[in-house]
């Protein structure tokens, strides 16, 4: 048994981060690291960056800067720096801040054990190779009961579709797709934990295509399979572009009703033209179309969405088609993004907005998604809604739980109902979350 040491992960980023962090956790567990909160007693320290967004590694690097104190007050403390921002700054990471140990990039978490045997010996290793075979494979999943009713699941990885706007095809590579009896064994592996649903995760969740028993499977394919297993109660993907909506998908949405009826389907822009530059690949009136075809087999799902303002070349014309578009589909909750550079990508040399515009362009989209977003929850009270209920919220005696078109649900509740779905009825609609109560 290896000595008992505590590992402390500050996860940047996107889901499919949060879910790494956790996978990076199982990796480290036969090492002898359990995880900590308290970055002051941990013997290791790992940033999951990400570099989405903003000044990614510049954050990166201040984070790091803060973090010197901490070793000045426990010299023997390690550091290492893993996620998308590793991916793409590798060796530079140690070249810039001498502190950090390792450097794993977002597809060799399956190599940290031996990272860290090589630390021991005084190397600081540099992992930022896309293998070929799943990452996951020798990774086990931790044991005993789960803390979270709810789980997410990797199904894919990587991005071929190269919007002009983004690093996900460079840091995470290329699409691909885990094999269908991995991920099967993994969701039964979760469910005997106490997991009751699961969340499919991918950059590009609906492109999924992997191997099945007989051949190739697609997400719906993969939907329904999971949807025979007994215990789980609720099955969610994760995000998915419109032109990998195919046909079986949307009838799964109408015919599984395990299947929640929630939907994130970023549009990025209402405008044909910036679409075009963003390399989008479909039209604003495509879009809407789909809409149209996933409400007419499921006509009370929730949308959702992502936006980015401000796209080189966007014009006030084109951004009033974004404010259209919102009208038009009336997202239940959407994500929106002043554009940022990302060196490397084609949008990066283009003509920018000023910031300026960007930034009223951005209150402005927020105003209405916002009150899109609140109108959708005030039309939940006085219903009643299942709710799976999760775990204790700020108030003694309050519990919250997600409903199925993913609002945060806060009630009174017995803690022997956590994990369980109630019916619970809406009485009032905060900012970001709904109040109920439970029907007997
Ligand atoms: N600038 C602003 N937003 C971006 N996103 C991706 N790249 C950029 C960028 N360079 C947003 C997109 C994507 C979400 C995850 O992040 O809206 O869907
Ligand atoms: Fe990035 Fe999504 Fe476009 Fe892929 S589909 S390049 S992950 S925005």
């Amino acid at each position: 048994m290896s000595e008992q040491k505590k590992l402390y992960i500050k996860t940047y980023g996107c889901q499919m981060n949060v879910y790494d962090s956790e996978r990076i956790s199982d990796a480290l567990a036969p090492e002898g690291y359990s995880v900590t909160a308290d970055e002051n007693e941990a013997d290791l320290v790992l940033l999951n960056t990400c570099h989405i967004r903003e000044k990614a590694a510049e954050k990166i690097y201040s984070e790091l800067g803060r973090m010197k104190q901490l070793k000045l007050k426990k010299p023997e403390m390690q550091f290492g720096v893993a996620g998308c921002v590793a991916q793409a700054e590798g060796q530079e990471i140690i070249n810039r801040q001498p502190m950090v140990d390792l450097v794993v990039g977002s597809q060799a978490y399956h190599n940290l054990p031996e990272m860290m045997r090589d630390v021991a010996k005084g190397q600081k290793p540099v992992d930022i190779d896309f293998p070929a075979e799943d990452k996951f494979d020798h990774i086990l999943r931790s044991k005993g009961k789960r803390k979270l009713p709810s789980a997410f699941l990797t199904v894919q990885e990587g991005c071929d579709k190269f919007c002009a706007f983004c690093v996900v095809p460079y840091t995470r590579g290329a699409e691909v797709s885990r094999p269908a009896q991995k991920i099967i064994d993994e969701a039964k592996h979760l469910v005997d934990q106490g997991v009751v649903e699961i969340n499919l995760l991918g950059q590009n969740v609906n492109a999924y295509h992997g191997q099945g028993a007989d051949g190739e499977w697609s997400l719906a394919r993969l939907i329904r399979e999971l949807a025979k297993i007994n215990e789980l109660k609720r099955i969610r993907f994760t995000t998915s572009h419109p032109n990998d909506m195919d046909d079986d998908l949307i009838a799964a949405h109408g015919d599984t009703e395990k299947l929640m009826p929630y939907l994130h389907l970023p549009v990025q822009a209402g405008s044909d033209r910036v679409l075009k530059a963003m390399n989008r690949k479909h039209t604003a009136e495509e879009y809407l179309k789909l809409i149209e075809r996933i409400r007419s087999v499921r006509k009370d799902i929730a949308l959702s969405g992502d936006f980015i303002v401000g796209f080189p070349g966007e014009t006030e014309a084109d951004f009033q088609d974004t404010l259209n578009l919102c009208e038009e589909v009336r997202y239940g909750q959407a994500y929106s993004f002043k554009y940022s550079t990302r060196p490397g990508t084609p949008a990066a040399d283009r003509d920018q907005v000023d910031e300026v515009e960007k930034a009223d362009r951005l209150k402005r989209l927020q105003t209405l998604l916002t009150k899109h977003q609140y109108e959708f929850q005030l039309s939940m009270v006085g219903k009643i809604l299942p709710v799976l209920l999760e775990k204790p919220a700020r108030d003694p005696g309050q519990f919250v739980g997600k409903s199925e078109y993913l609002h945060a649900v806060h009630m009174d509740a017995k803690a022997e109902q956590v994990g369980t779905i109630v019916q619970a009825k809406v009485t009032r609609t905060e900012r970001n979350s709904l109040g109920a109560e439970i029907v007997k």
